[in-house]
């Protein structure tokens, strides 16, 4: 009888989840120096693929995403532009300057967002290789909670400094938490504002949600997830892509 209901239940929000507007929001607006060669991160290619591109090409791939926001470096839209004629991107609605920090350019994304949507998916343009099995499983997530993001479990010990020393944490109840984070638009319309308000300084969108009072959900979407940051995820980057296009053959 449980069984069958949460079955029931899980179709209702995999329907709801189609039947409503998404809207997702691909922050780019990062130096994104620190993985070298001088040329931001999400410029760099990865098997011969913008790093950007593969992250904007999941999106455009899932067919509940209605739209798509990028959020850019200033200066950068005629570039993005030139990226959407390369790549075919049909999804892609708006193009816009970033903010001094991560939370300044979602806000200047959900400027953008259309009066319509009922989701907002937020995502690194760093996060090359989200996948669309990812995004629909945290996206699933959210129209059961309102409140949804990508996660994974450690798979080092985890420590917290406190007093001068270190106090071990529970690794069965530690999530590294990655992206998409999303959220029923307005949960997270009310929690920036809450955020902005307060002038909390935050490094994720889960955590915008949380000052407000909201639950946020983790999916376990395991360690492939990875966010390009250093020279040595460009390495591990191209031997997951290399390994997928092997299972896929
Ligand atoms: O710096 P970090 O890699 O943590 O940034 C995460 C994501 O946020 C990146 O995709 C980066 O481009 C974006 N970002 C942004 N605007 C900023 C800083 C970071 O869009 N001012």
């Amino acid at each position: 009888m449980k069984i069958k209901k949460t079955a029931s239940d899980i179709l209702d929000k995999a329907i709801l989840m189609r039947k409503s507007f998404n809207s997702a929001i691909i922050v780019a607006g990062g130096s994104g120096l620190r993985a070298g060669e001088g040329i931001p991160k999400q410029h760099r290619r990865i098997a011969g693929k913008h790093v950007i591109a593969r992250t904007v090409d999941a999106f455009e791939k899932c067919a509940f995403i209605n739209e798509i926001i990028i959020v850019c470096r200033t200066g950068e839209e005629k570039l993005y532009e030139k990226y959407a004629a390369k790549y075919g991107w049909m999804k892609v609605t708006s193009i816009v300057p970033g903010g001094d920090d991560r939370f300044a350019s979602v806000i200047e994304g959900f400027k953008a967002v259309s009066d319509k949507s009922g989701y907002v998916y937020i995502h690194d343009g760093a996060r090359c290789l989200v996948t669309p099995d990812i995004i629909q499983a945290v996206g699933h997530q959210a129209c059961i909670s309102g409140a949804a993001v990508a996660a994974c479990r450690p798979v080092d010990s985890c420590k917290t400094e406190r007093d001068g020393g270190l106090k071990n944490l529970d690794r069965e109840k530690t999530w590294l938490v990655q992206t998409p984070q999303v959220f029923k638009t307005e949960l997270y319309r009310a929690a920036a504002y809450t955020a902005m308000k307060d002038r909390i300084a935050v490094t994720d969108d889960a955590s915008v949600a949380e000052h407000a009072g909201f639950k946020v959900v983790p999916v376990n979407c395991g360690r492939e997830n990875i966010k390009i940051t250093s020279p040595l995820d460009f390495v591990l980057a191209e031997a997951i892509i290399a390994e997928r296009e092997k299972s896929n053959v």
